[in-house]
Order: C-alpha cells, then sequence, then structure tokens
C-alpha cells in the first residue's frame, strides 16, 4: 500500500512528465540516430568505407536499447491521461506508423542490411526506413497540437 501512495506521490509531481520526455527524446536520439546512419549508408551517402552488414550489426545493441528507453519512458507519457491520448488523431497515426516501422525494421531493413547488398540496390529500403521513422517523429511533435474531437 505505502508503495503504491509512493508510485501515485511520483506520477503526480509537476516534474514527471518533462523527465519522462526528456528520456523519451533521449531513447529516440539513440535508438532513430543509430537506424539513421545506416539508412544513410544504404542510400550511399557518407561512411562509404564501412561494410553495411557490420555497421548494421555493431549499431544494433545501441538501437534496442535507445528504443528500449523510448518505450519504457512512453509508457509512462501516455499513462499521464491515456483517454487523452488514444482519442488524439496524431497519436493514433503515430502508432500505426510506429508497426509500420518496426515490421519493416525487423522484417525488410535489418535482414536486408545485414545481407550486405550490392551498391546502390537497397536504397529504397534506406528511403522507406528514414521516412517511417522521421513521420513518427513528426506525429510525437504534433500530438500536443491536435485537437481531440469533444
Ligand atoms: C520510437 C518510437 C517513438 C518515437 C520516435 C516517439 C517520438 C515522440 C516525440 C518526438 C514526442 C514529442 C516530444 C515533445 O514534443 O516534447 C513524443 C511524445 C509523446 N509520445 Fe512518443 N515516440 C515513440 C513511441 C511512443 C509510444 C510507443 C508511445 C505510447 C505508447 C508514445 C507516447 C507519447 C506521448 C504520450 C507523448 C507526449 C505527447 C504530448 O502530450 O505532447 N510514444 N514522442
Amino acid at each position: 500500500m505505502e508503495v503504491f501512495l509512493q508510485l501515485e506521490a511520483i506520477l503526480e509531481s509537476p516534474l514527471t512528465f518533462p523527465t519522462l520526455e526528456c528520456f523519451h527524446i533521449a531513447g529516440l536520439a539513440v535508438g532513430i540516430g543509430t537506424i539513421a546512419i545506416v539508412d544513410f549508408r544504404l542510400l550511399g551517402l557518407g561512411l562509404r568505407d564501412q561494410k553495411i552488414s557490420t555497421l548494421a550489426a555493431n549499431l544494433t545493441p545501441l538501437t534496442l536499447l535507445g528504443l528500449c528507453v523510448t518505450f519504457l519512458s512512453a509508457g509512462g507519457l501516455f499513462y499521464s491521461d491515456p483517454d487523452l491520448y488514444y482519442l488524439n488523431h496524431s497519436f493514433q497515426l503515430k502508432m500505426v506508423l510506429l508497426l509500420g516501422a518496426l515490421m519493416f525494421q525487423f522484417m525488410v531493413r535489418q535482414p536486408r542490411a545485414l545481407d550486405d547488398p550490392p551498391e546502390g540496390s537497397a536504397r529504397w529500403v534506406g528511403a522507406v526506413s528514414l521516412l517511417l521513422w522521421a513521420s513518427i517523429v513528426f506525429c510525437g511533435i504534433f500530438i500536443g497540437f491536435t485537437v481531440v474531437p469533444e
């Protein structure tokens, strides 16, 4: 009981939401930042002296760490007002895009990158991945500016 009261006090503190947002942003900077490095390499922009598969394999732990921090902080942000968020169109779109991005990441982009595609042959994979993750960031920003219907 005591633990729940303490947890409630933490959740109600005015510092909790901005602190969680800091972790959300730090996590996505690491997660999406490392995804973007491989995507730009697939596009043939930068790091061309590095093997795509080595880059993808070496960055995977950081990508997973970043995404874990983002998801853990997301739970706290969402829990602060679930009724508001799940009716918010930017939030809804963000969740759909997130599902698509995760499926694309683990079913298409990562296997292709680890397979060392011939130079330039998987440009579209890097482009689609970058577009998906960037759209999720944009939707995240728009959540706070989207009016929830009454
Ligand atoms: C890699 C995945 C994700 C990315 C890139 C991402 C990105 C963002 C960004 C850029 C913001 C805006 C922060 C700001 O303006 O200060 C945000 C806020 C937020 N995100 Fe995420 N997010 C992700 C996953 C999630 C998930 C899975 C959830 C929920 C289950 C979630 C829930 C929220 C909430 C509730 C906010 C606060 C919105 C507000 O009131 O302004 N996010 N996210």
